[in-house]
């Protein structure tokens, strides 16, 4: 039972991985037994997680880029591969979220949340693809949201680039199948990390999330290490362009969710 989560001997890239989200994935993928390769573009931040995992003992390097830089990102992964051997899991979760309504928000806006949240991910996935087929094991888990197959007003950037990723994933699925590589993605609601202080801070808002979830709180950055344990592990192995909620249930009762601002 324990070796369909086991991890050990695989090497996983992560993007996004200084803070929140990212750097709770990264920790579950390394106690699985994983070599993790943290990437962030926030130095400090990246250089922090690194020493505080291989201060509970878990294998780690890190690479700092910009996933937005494409050549230094497919260099990252490359150099990746080749030091250690072999590339397995690639976790795209580096994102940004930009908050206004649509008369303030311009073209540059929406071109740098796109190229941050959807672009990257295509090419950050198309080149680990490469590394990850000579081992015949690949999982590629992209980090959609509840944004991904729902909308509201106030981050309309978002919205599109997280509903791209789900067509991403699904494509992904039917382009790598023939080189073992499963492709999935995870879609989380609410949860408390920094990429969403502002509206946590806004009481109207936060008590709006908890009544439109039927668990009727915000989830915790811990609660996505099931998910992307099982993504990444063998437990998954006929897994394939499926989209992982982890909502609390919001999306399944269907409600508007809430607007912004
Ligand atoms: P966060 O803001 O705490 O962490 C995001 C990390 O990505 C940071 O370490 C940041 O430095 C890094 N990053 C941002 N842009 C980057 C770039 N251009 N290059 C390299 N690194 C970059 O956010 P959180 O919550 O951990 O989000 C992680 C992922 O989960 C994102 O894709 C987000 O859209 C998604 N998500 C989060 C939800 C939430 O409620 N927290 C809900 C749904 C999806």
């Amino acid at each position: 039972m324990q070796e369909l989560f086991s991890l050990d001997g695989r090497v996983a890239l992560i993007t996004g991985a200084a803070q929140g989200l990212g750097a709770v994935m990264a920790e579950t993928l390394a106690g699985a037994g994983a070599h993790v390769v943290l990437c962030d573009r926030n130095a400090e931040g990246l250089s922090n997680k690194k020493a505080d995992l291989a201060a509970k003992g878990h294998s780690v390097s890190d690479v700092v880029f910009d996933v937005t830089d494409t050549p230094a990102a497919e260099a990252a992964v490359r150099e990746a591969a080749k030091t250690h051997g072999r590339l397995d899991i690639l976790v795209n979760n580096a994102g940004i979220l930009f908050i206004k309504r649509i008369e303030g928000h311009t073209i540059p806006d929406f071109q740098r949340v796109i190229s941050t949240n959807l672009t990257s991910f295509y090419a950050i996935a198309r080149e680990a693809a490469v590394h990850m087929a000579p081992g015949g094991y690949g999982r590629i888990i992209n980090m959609t949201s509840i944004m991904g197959l729902v909308a509201r007003s106030g981050i309309i950037s978002y919205v599109a680039a997280k509903h791209g990723v789900v067509g991403l994933t699904k494509a992904l699925a039917a382009e790598f199948g023939d080189r073992n590589i499963n492709c999935n993605a995870i879609a989380p609601g609410y949860i408390l990390t920094e990429i969403n202080k502002s509206v946590q801070n806004d009481k109207a808002f936060y008590e709006l999330v908890n009544s439109r979830t039927p668990l009727h709180r915000w989830g915790r950055p811990d609660e996505l290490a099931g998910p992307i344990l099982f993504l990444a592990s063998p437990a998954s192995s006929f897994v394939n362009g499926h989209v992982l909620m982890v909502d609390g249930g919001m999306y399944a009762i269907n409600l508007e969710p809430p607007s912004l601002p």
